[in-house]
């Protein structure tokens, strides 16, 4: 046997196993970005508006899960952190009733900005109360009335501190209304002041849609962006862009062939992907056909996997026959025909297709549809047939 911290032997792979720079995983910023220029782009003018200063345009990211939205958030921040502005991250939790964690979140990362002001403009805050060295917050009557104060107060601070201040809010859909009303409201304020105070939100496709609809004020200056999965030219970007920087690599063409079509573009499966390449590489400056196949391999048996744990969430009883009946009509399809199908009344079948779209295994592309959020899902159920 030879012990590995004892030897020089490189391993089997052409590449070294600790350099591999892709990232499967939620959350987790990729080597490279594809086909997320115009996301990108938006970001990074709010980015330079913080730092001059100026109010920016507020953006909400939106798709399905898998897509990116928490990578390029965390991006995002990083990117504004580097150029001196102060990022603050929530995650919306539909048990946080009385927005108490955001609150709290908001209050402690925010309060730095108080070293730069001076006492009269801290004694003008409505829900920031300074107390000897400490903190807190008054109360504004109710949690939403607090929380909209709070961030009025943030985006004060930020324009007399002379700092911008990016706030990120992850699966706003989570907590709804509830917190983005308040949120919103306080944040179209702050810019009608030209206060420096960003918001870069994500949710699921239909985050904020009702407010949208009900035409508030307020969402104005909230631009939506629609993330959904990688053209052939954004998966091969993601992939062979971090094989040419860190490896001086160059991959095939057939290869960006069969993974794109294998991953169906689904950014999460390309990471995957992107992994398996590189740790099977057989020589150093070429990915060829014959590195794909293995990888292939490896990337099947993480797929089925990952479908067999989506298949345990799906509530059982009507929710899981339109699963299946949705499978069986190729993964997308009218909700009318689903219905026919299962032979259940819209009314019905409502609370089931509510849990699918709440648990993100499903969502609506068109008024009237419903599809699968994940490429090949439905081919999967078909296949092992994980009903019987
Ligand atoms: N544009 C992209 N190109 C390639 N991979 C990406 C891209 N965006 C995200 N990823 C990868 O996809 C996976 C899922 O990203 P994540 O941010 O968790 O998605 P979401 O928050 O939408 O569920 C991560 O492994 C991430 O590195
Ligand atoms: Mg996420």
């Amino acid at each position: 046997m030879v012990n590995p911290f004892e030897d020089d032997d490189p391993g089997p792979g052409a590449l070294e196993p600790a350099a591999n720079p892709f990232r499967p995983g939620m959350g987790r910023i990729p080597p490279d970005f594809g086909g997320r220029e115009p996301a990108l782009r938006r970001a990074k003018i709010i980015v330079e508006q913080l730092t001059a200063g100026v109010a920016p345009e507020f953006v909400l990211y939106r798709g399905v899960r898998g897509v990116g939205k928490t990578a390029l958030l965390a991006y995002v921040r990083q990117q504004a952190a580097d150029r001196g502005i102060l990022t603050v991250h929530l995650e919306a939790d539909r048990d946080d009733r009385s927005l108490g964690v955001a609150r709290e979140t908001l209050l402690r990362d925010a309060s730095v900005l108080l070293d730069g002001v001076d006492a009269k403009v801290a004694r003008t805050l409505t829900a920031i109360q300074v107390a000897g060295v400490g903190v807190k917050l008054r109360d504004r009557g109710n949690p939403a009335a607090t929380f909209e104060s709070l961030i009025a107060d943030v985006a004060l601070l930020a324009q007399r501190s002379s700092r911008g201040v990016l706030l990120t809010v992850d699966e706003v859909h989570e907590a709804g209304d509830l917190l983005l009303k308040p949120l919103l409201r306080a944040a179209h304020r702050a810019a009608q002041e030209d206060r420096p105070f960003g918001l870069l939100l994500s949710g699921l496709p239909t985050a904020a849609e009702n407010l949208f609809d009900e035409g508030q004020t307020y969402t104005e200056r909230l631009a939506r962006i629609d993330l959904g999965l990688l053209d052939r030219a954004g998966t091969a970007d993601a992939v062979r862009r971090p094989f040419a920087r860190v490896a001086g690599a160059e991959v095939d063409d057939l290869v960006i062939d069969a993974l794109h079509d294998a991953s169906g573009g689904y950014p999460w499966f390309v990471q995957l992907w992107g992994e398996a390449l590189w740790d099977l590489a057989t020589d150093p400056d070429h990915i060829g056909l014959e590195v794909a196949r293995a990888a292939g391999e490896r990337v099947h048996v993480r797929v089925q996997d990952f479908f067999a744990a989506r298949w345990r969430r799906v509530p059982t009883g009507r929710a899981a026959l339109l699963v299946v009946a949705l499978a069986e009509a190729g993964g997308d399809a009218a909700m009318a025909d689903l219905l026919d199908t299962i032979e259940v009344t819209h009314q019905a079948a409502s609370p089931a297709r509510r849990s699918l779209l709440d648990l993100g295994l499903c969502w609506v592309p068109q008024r009237g549809r419903l599809a699968f959020s994940v490429p090949g899902f439905g081919a999967w159920i078909l296949r092992t047939r994980p009903d019987r």
